[in-house]
């Protein structure tokens, strides 16, 4: 089987692409990624030599060189994680959230039923579901929760499903969508709140706050995202949405209290500041049916995932010191030259 995985220097693009060229050793990969700010090389840098992988430089938004790319390579299958993924980023400026996340999306598919690609999977977000109330903990959301977005980011990535489902349905692409809940692990951009909190932390600046850090997010680890897009690439039913979640919701600010507590940091560093615009309060997903279905069970408890997700930054310190510096971007084009 050859695969194209798009995104796969981003956070968890990486960490999948990781995982797969471990595992399938028979199969082909091949990561597109356009490099964004959010694309490290880095985070994939140690799989250059492997003999089923292969890195590309690409934009998944460019028709013609998506078209050439598939007319060459003659994929079987297409998981696509690449994305405009920061919601604050999107309040600020959501065109590039349209092209990416939706426009990036039909050049795929279309590029899928041209070249006769047997399976499309595309990777989505419990933020499509809009948010929960924090006093109701009986209620989670299922595949069956309407779609009821909040922010520029969630309406692109329920755009992108929606446009998914119409291909099934319409052009018959064999396709499957998982929804995630928050994820935590090694090689997440330090925009995000736990890298965020780990490198302020770090030098010892300001670790700003929304509100009062009382919004709540059930967070997963990565390896348990990817564990489960696998299965639902091998054996998820075609046309069907599953949810993956980690059954571990904590509020931001506990996050943040944990992260400093491992770190010997004081909560003095914590600043609260004006909450996000249009701000999800509780996000919370019940993942019975791909669990029932296929099989899948988280393999982290949160307190193990946490810990070891706070040393891996701590023991990679010039992996972020990279980042704040700049020196990331150059990392591809190091390779170019050699
Ligand atoms: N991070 C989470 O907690 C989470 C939760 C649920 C779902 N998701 C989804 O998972 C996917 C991956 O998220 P992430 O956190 O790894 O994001 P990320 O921002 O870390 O990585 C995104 C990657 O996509 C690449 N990219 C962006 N635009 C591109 C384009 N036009 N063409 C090719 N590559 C492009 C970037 O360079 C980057 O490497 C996204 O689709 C996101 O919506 C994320």
């Amino acid at each position: 089987m050859k695969y194209l995985v798009t995104g796969g220097a981003g956070f968890i693009g990486s960490n999948y692409m990781h995982y797969v060229v471990d595992k399938y050793k028979e199969d082909y990969f091949v990561c597109i990624d356009a490099l964004t700010y959010a694309g490290n090389y880095n985070n994939i840098k140690d799989l250059e030599n492997r003999d089923n992988y292969k890195f590309v430089n690409g934009n998944i938004t460019d028709r013609e060189y998506i078209y050439n790319l598939f007319e060459k390579e003659k994929f079987d299958c297409v998981i696509n994680f690449a994305a405009e993924s920061h919601v604050d980023n999107s309040i600020k400026n959501p065109e590039i959230f349209l092209k990416t996340n939706i426009i990036g999306t039909g050049v795929l598919m279309d590029a899928c039923i041209k070249y006769g690609v047997s399976r499309y999977h595309q990777v989505s977000t419990d933020e499509v579901y809009g948010d929960l109330p924090l006093d109701r903990p009986d209620l989670l959301f299922t595949e069956k929760t309407p779609i009821h977005t909040s922010s520029p980011y969630s309406s692109s990535k329920a755009s992108a499903d929606l446009l998914v489902m119409a291909y099934h349905r319409t052009y018959g692409l064999p396709v499957t969508i998982s929804r995630c809940s928050n994820n935590y692990g090694p090689y997440q951009f330090p925009e995000k709140l736990i890298p965020k909190t780990i490198s302020k932390a770090l030098n010892n600046e300001k670790i700003p706050v929304y509100g009062k850090g009382e919004n709540v997010r059930d967070w997963i680890h990565v390896i348990d995202h990817n564990i489960g897009v696998d299965l639902i690439v091998h054996n998820g039913k075609i046309g069907e949405v599953y949810n993956l979640g980690g059954h571990s919701e904590r509020k931001n600010i506990e996050i943040v209290n944990i992260i400093l507590n491992q770190m010997n940091k004081p909560t003095s560093l914590i600043e609260f500041v004006e909450d996000r615009k249009g701000h999800d309060l509780r996000y919370a997903i019940d993942s019975s049916k791909v669990e029932k279905e296929l099989g899948w069970k988280r393999t982290y408890f949160f307190e193990t995932g946490i810990k070891e997700t706070i040393d891996w930054y701590l023991n990679n310190e010039e992996w972020i010191k990279n980042i704040e510096s700049g020196e990331y971007k150059k990392a591809y084009k190091k390779i170019l030259k050699n």
